[in-house]
């Protein structure tokens, strides 16, 4: 018999940890839809009292889903919990996730508590979380560095207060997959009152086993697994969604559970993930990447004409890989592109859709054919990014090899127009300098990359950054056929983030 597998998915949450990786309110939301339409059944949304920020997109996401739970996190304290309600009221179907850490490192030195207080603590905040919602969630941070029979002592005491759901994390991405098996096996076996929750488990990809890890684990007994698309997280990341459910759906005879995913959307959502956090997804990646199934040896090629089963595990149709490349033209008008739009998720008011619109034609301009992936950057670029305070209005560069780089650029400031003029060693490092100055920059530019959004001579360039002030990291995505203005908009995007993260200050994170 097989079971149902929870995803739960924390992309929002843990995945926004990810060094650089901050989303605004609009684009969290977008992603929320997105996960929704991929079919996971948890979303959480974020950690409401770790800043106001946080608390506002929960909101959103909690007013707006309508069939995917939506989860808030919160230590155990009633003010974390009250935060946490506060947020999700409103959903369909709310769920509190409250965590205070078990291992005997965490509790000695960071929480600076006896075994007893912090079985106490758990108690109490399971139980004041029960008072707003039957839906409540456990988590033990760093179980998998915990004495096991602790750890199962505070799952009883959880139960026994009303946790639906007992969380089982390998905080520090430590464990071995044969030891995290043995793991739930054990708590799954000494937890007189397991049979009353659903085990979960949460792993850190800091060894590179994450997945691993929770393959194991499900393989033990755990039927919710916590993931992230592209597994992006904090540090190395988290366990990526994309890998769970294709290795149970390649080979379900050693998984006994489905889940509820909709594979065929794990490209585009893969995608989205990467263009809205500028984190790009490396190409050998499992699953998602670039060349998961680009199949450079002749050999492999001659094999795959033959039958794509020589070296093919599953099918590039089965994540989306080859569907929606329904392609727009310059002749396409305003009913096909809104209706083209809605199939994709995005149901665009009349004056979002103006706006896409004039850009889609701009680029239809420039280039044969608009592809999805052309669309998703329009409508992300053009829409999702909101309250900007730097805008881009005009960029003139003069390079080559007989003149000295220059750029003239013209940026909007929070409705005011400033325009300047600089140098540079080439086209963008002159960009690059003018939009300093104009906007007063002081961060550091630690990365620059340039990659083609889609095949193709014509393609528009994607260009990303990672800048750095005052320990405060943002990635900025800039997009277009012309790479120097591409980048324009990846600098000016990232120090939009910058500014984002300066007026959105994390109040608690816990070092999660
Ligand atoms: O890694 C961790 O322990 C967490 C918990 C809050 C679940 O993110
Ligand atoms: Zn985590």
């Amino acid at each position: 018999m097989t079971d149902r597998l929870y995803i739960f998915d924390t992309t929002l949450r843990d995945g926004e940890q990810s060094p650089g990786a901050s989303m605004n309110t609009p684009e969290k939301l977008r992603l929320a839809y997105q996960l929704e339409k991929l079919g996971v059944d948890i979303i959480e949304a974020g950690f409401p009292a770790a800043s106001v920020g946080d608390f506002e997109a929960v909101s959103r996401i909690a007013e707006k889903l309508k069939t995917t739970q939506v989860a808030a996190l919160a230590r155990t304290s009633k003010t974390d919990i009250d935060k946490a309600w506060e947020a999700i009221k409103h959903a369909a179907k709310p769920r509190i996730h409250t965590f205070i850490a078990t291992s005997d490192i965490h509790m000695e030195y960071k929480l600076n508590m006896s075994r007893e207080q912090v079985i106490q603590k758990a108690i109490e905040g399971v139980r004041y979380a029960r008072s707003y919602t039957e839906n409540v969630e456990f988590s033990a941070e760093d179980a998998s560095r915990s004495d096991r029979d602790f750890l199962c002592k505070v799952f009883e005491a959880a139960i026994e207060a009303g946790a639906t759901t007992v969380n089982v994390p390998d905080t520090v991405g430590y464990a071995i997959p044969e030891e995290f098996g043995e793991l739930i096996r054990y708590i799954m076996t000494h937890t007189p009152n397991i049979g009353k929750a659903v085990v979960s488990v949460h792993c850190h990809n800091d060894l590179g086993l994450a997945t691993a890890n929770t393959v194991t684990a499900i393989r033990a007994g755990a039927r919710q697994a916590e993931v992230t698309i592209n597994g992006i997280g904090e540090r190395a990341g988290n366990t990526s969604l994309e890998e769970v459910v294709m290795s149970i759906h390649t080979r379900p005879n050693f998984m006994p559970v489905f889940t509820n995913i909709n594979t065929e959307n794990i490209h585009t959502t893969s995608r989205l993930v990467s263009m809205i956090t500028g984190i790009i997804v490396q190409p050998n990646k499992a699953i998602v990447g670039a060349n998961a199934f680009a199949h450079e040896a002749g050999i492999h090629q001659d094999g795959m004409l033959k039958n794509p089963m020589t070296y093919e595990i599953m099918k590039p149709e089965t994540i989306g890989l080859s569907q929606s490349k329904l392609i727009l033209g310059k002749h396409s008008g305003r009913h096909a592109l809104r209706s083209h739009l809605k199939d994709m998720g995005y149901d665009l008011s009349d004056e979002e859709l103006n706006l896409v619109f004039t850009r889609f034609k701009e680029i239809a301009d420039k280039k044969k054919h608009v592809m999805d992936e052309d669309l998703e950057v329009i409508v992300t670029e053009g829409i999702l990014r909101t309250a900007e305070t730097f805008k881009l209005e005009y960029l003139h560069v003069v390079s080559g090899t007989t003149v000295y780089p220059m750029a003239s650029v013209r940026l909007n400031i929070n409705g005011r127009t400033v325009q300047g003029a600089g140098y540079g060693n080439g086209p963008i490092d002159s960009a690059f300098n003018t939009i300093a100055k104009l906007t007063d920059a002081k961060s550091e530019l630690l990365r620059f990359t340039v990659s083609a959004l889609t095949g193709g001579m014509d393609a528009q360039g994607e260009v990303t950054v990672r800048l750095r002030e005052n320990g405060l990291i943002a990635l900025g995505r800039g997009s277009d056929p012309d790479i120097i203005t591409a980048s324009a908009k990846a600098y000016i995007n990232g120090l939009n983030r910058l500014e984002y993260l300066k007026t959105h200050p994390v109040i608690a994170s816990d070092g999660l």
